[in-house]
């Protein structure tokens, strides 16, 4: 069997999120976030689970950080709690900042590299009652906040991201409902985009200015949205408009300064009003500030679509509600798009897998937008949920992880061997965890968790990716 090398300076980590892993949920002074309160809407989580104590990380992060460096991680990607830190939205409490230093501090000593995200969706609920993401005085609280996470951990810490995903935390969670806060409104959708995007080029500006070698960049979602018919304009259509509210809503004023025009086109023709509500919000100079340059893109893929758009009915594409709530579809101008069935298997949340896909995005990345900025790209989330088992000699044999890592990792080199600049990988998660709408019903971890005795079991598919890592070579 021919083996493939990675770059030597490729690095090899895994993902977390502090609401997802953390519990403590109400120790040391942090307060509820608007996870912790939609957490608690009925239907709004399966099993109507919670983060209260999720992993029991808080308590076990030493034990987490061994496990970490045993598996050979060379970098951890982690998110701090806005709520732990400012628990209000406004002053500070010192001892959530403490628990990331420590955590911080323990990272270093077994020799991974810190790789931190200020927001994987956990605002503090206090801001939420003053409207959340939709009131642009809340862009200034992230920056106080961002502020003090750099006070306290800009000796340490090089590599730092803004934002997780801003279209789960804006569209998914303000026009589609299914994440917090829960919302159901497009004009809601519209305007905490824009101002989570101007908190990211506001904090790109500070830390920028603070240090000038910090590594500072933004985590994108992303899909591959392709037509069923390329010679069919319906559905060439549906693609474009999925491509353009996934993808371009973000990616062209980040790089580009400027909101696509065919999407807001496609905004206003569902809903006038709330088009005109977001270019009210969009103000001189705003868009300047997005397009802050950043050093390094995260890339989070899961899977791509194949889209119609001469389907009678619309059966939820990727993304659409999956929860017993019924909100709106999280892409405002879905009307007749129809995700087509193409025969791949299938992950347990019925997500497709698809690696080509990976690579195809990745090249697209780089020749549309990060390559002739300079940015890099890293994969900062890939894996997936199955239904795992435990055996009987106590372990669990996830051949189909196992599978998928190996695959989604060869299509990250089939990218690199194509010339793009793409330099890491997460997996999504170190562990078993909270995983949103889909509470712990779902497992993603090459470590398995039980929640009842929160005893850690490397997966078949850890020890495989800690031989890749060990190797450095598939
Ligand atoms: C990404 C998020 O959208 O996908 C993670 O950044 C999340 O936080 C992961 O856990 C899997 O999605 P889900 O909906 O199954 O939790």
């Amino acid at each position: 069997m021919t083996t493939r090398p990675f770059p030597d300076d490729f690095l090899f980590g895994a993902a977390t999120a502090a609401y997802q892993i953390e519990g403590a949920a109400l120790e040391d002074g942090r307060k509820a976030s608007i996870w912790d309160a939609f957490a608690r809407v009925p239907g709004a989580v399966i099993d109507g689970d919670n983060g209260d104590i999720a992993c029991d990380h808080y308590h076990r992060y030493r034990d987490d950080v061994a496990m970490m460096r045993d598996l050979g991680l060379q970098t951890y990607r982690f998110s701090t709690s806005w709520s732990r830190v400012r628990p209000d939205g406004g002053a500070v409490n010192q001892a959530g900042v403490d628990f990331y230093s420590r955590l911080v501090d323990e990272l270093l000593g077994a020799d991974i590299l810190p790789w931190l995200t200020l927001y994987h969706w956990d605002m503090p609920q206090a801001l939420q009652e003053k409207g959340g993401w939709t009131n642009r005085d809340v862009v200034g609280r992230f920056l106080e906040y961002a502020g003090t996470m750099h006070d306290a951990l800009g000796d340490r810490v090089n590599v730092w991201t803004t934002l997780n995903e801003p279209w789960c935390s804006s569209f998914l969670s303000y026009t589609g409902g299914e994440h917090a806060p829960g919302h159901t409104s497009i004009a809601e959708g519209l305007l905490a985009a824009h101002h989570q995007l101007l908190a990211h080029g506001e904090t790109i500006r500070e830390l920028r200015g603070r240090d000038a070698n910090l590594n500072l960049g933004i985590t994108l979602n992303h899909t591959v949205a392709d037509a069923a018919d390329p010679q069919n304009p319906a559905d060439v259509d549906a693609a474009r408009r999925v491509d353009g509210q996934f993808n371009r809503w973000f990616l062209d004023p980040i790089y580009r300064g400027e909101y696509p025009a065919d999407i807001i086109e496609d905004f206003r023709a569902v809903d006038a009003d709330a088009v005109a509500q977001f270019e009210s919000a969009v103000q001189d100079g705003d868009l300047e500030t997005i397009s802050q340059r950043i050093d390094t893109q995260g890339v989070n893929y899961y899977h791509g679509d194949l889209l119609s758009g001469t389907a009678p009915e619309h059966p939820p594409i990727s993304g659409a509600p999956r929860t017993e709530r019924k909100g709106r579809s999280p892409y405002p101008s879905d009307a007749g798009i129809h995700a087509v069935e193409r025969g791949l298997a299938r992950t347990a949340q019925n997500w497709e897998i698809q690696p080509e896909g990976l690579t195809r995005l990745l090249r697209r990345l780089s020749d549309g937008y990060t390559a002739e900025r300079g940015v890099t790209l890293y994969v900062t989330e890939n894996g997936a949920a199955f239904d795992d088992v435990v055996a009987e000699d106590g372990q669990v044999h996830d051949e189909d992880r196992v599978e998928y890592v190996r695959a989604h990792l060869g299509a990250v080199l089939d990218a690199a061997d194509a010339g793009v600049d793409v330099r890491g990988f997460f997996y999504w998660s170190l562990m078993d965890n909270f995983e949103w709408a889909w509470g712990y019903d779902k497992r993603f971890g090459i470590v398995r968790v039980d929640y009842d005795t929160q005893q850690r079991t490397v997966k078949d598919s850890g020890r495989e990716y800690a031989r890749i890592i060990a190797a450095r070579s598939l």
